[in-house]
């Protein structure tokens, strides 16, 4: 991995916990400055990093709601000129205190759960992207969102968390959508989707006992991997759904 810090800073949602708090670690580590984002960053681990860092900056927003995104997009612009990283991290699987959880068949669907797995998970990063991109246009950039695997549709052989699967298939064509618009319009931009691979964070915790030996990656490890994807990334791979070893995957 490269030990130069980039350019610019790193804009990284769902920063409090698992895979963005681990991103937000490493690239501080690097020396990188680090606009981080969650609901309640102050009550969160962000919060101690803030006391003893200079290059990171905590912005608080609710990703969910319709103007999450447009006002997080302009307090980052009120912050800074352009960003060299996006790393969409936000996201829901299940949530106990809202009564969300994986639908096992389709008795389980219902709307209010469905459109809140849509707007934090697909909606919510092509919004950032709507608001931020004249922070991505003039300089190289990376414009990245985290989907997952059973997003797929072409790899669906089990059928189930339909909420789930449904928001990040629609990331990925939102995603690949912009890639394509930003060829024209941002031509130094690269548009990434990026299965990190099982990792043991709060959203994958009532999930861990299928994971097969070896197959449960820690987040450091992760963000490790996915920093080293995203150092390597160029425009020419724009609008490529990767997994964290760089593999391309079917949509
Ligand atoms: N873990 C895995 O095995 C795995 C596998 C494939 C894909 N992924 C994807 O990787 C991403 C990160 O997941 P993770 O495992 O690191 O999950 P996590 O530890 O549960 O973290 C989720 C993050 O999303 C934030 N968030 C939740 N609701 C939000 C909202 N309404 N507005 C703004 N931020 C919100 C949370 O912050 P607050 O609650 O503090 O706001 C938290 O920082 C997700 O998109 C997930 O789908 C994970």
């Amino acid at each position: 991995m490269t030990s130069e810090s980039l350019p610019y800073p790193v804009l990284i949602t769902g920063a409090s916990s698992g895979i963005g708090l681990a991103l937000t670690h490493l690239h501080l580590s690097r020396g990188d400055h680090v606009i981080a984002s969650s609901r309640q960053p102050d009550h969160s681990p962000l919060a101690t990093l803030n006391d003893h860092n200079d290059r990171l900056r905590l912005i608080p927003a609710d990703l969910a709601t319709a103007q999450g995104p447009a006002s997080l997009a302009a307090a980052t612009a009120g912050y800074t000129d352009h960003l060299s990283r996006v790393i969409h991290c936000a996201g829901v699987l299940h949530d106990s205190s809202h009564n969300r959880s994986p639908e096992k068949r389709l008795e389980n669907l219902c709307a209010e759960n469905l459109e809140y797995s849509f707007r934090l998970n697909a909606w919510a990063p092509i919004l950032l992207a709507q608001g931020l991109l004249p922070l991505l246009r003039q300089q190289p950039a990376v414009f990245a969102a985290i989907s997952a695997r059973v997003g797929s549709i072409t790899d669906n052989h089990l059928g189930g968390w339909y909420s789930y699967r449904s928001s990040k298939a629609a990331l990925n064509q939102l995603l690949r959508t912009f890639a394509v618009e930003a060829r024209r319009r941002a031509p130094k931009l690269t548009v990434l989707a990026l299965h990190p691979g099982t990792t043991d964070t709060p959203l994958s915790a009532p999930f861990q006992s299928r994971v097969p030996e070896g197959k449960l990656f820690s987040p450091p490890w992760v963000a490790e991997q996915l920093t080293q994807q995203l150092d390597r990334a160029t425009p020419e791979q724009s609008g490529r759904f990767i997994n964290w070893q760089g593999d391309t995957l079917p949509w």
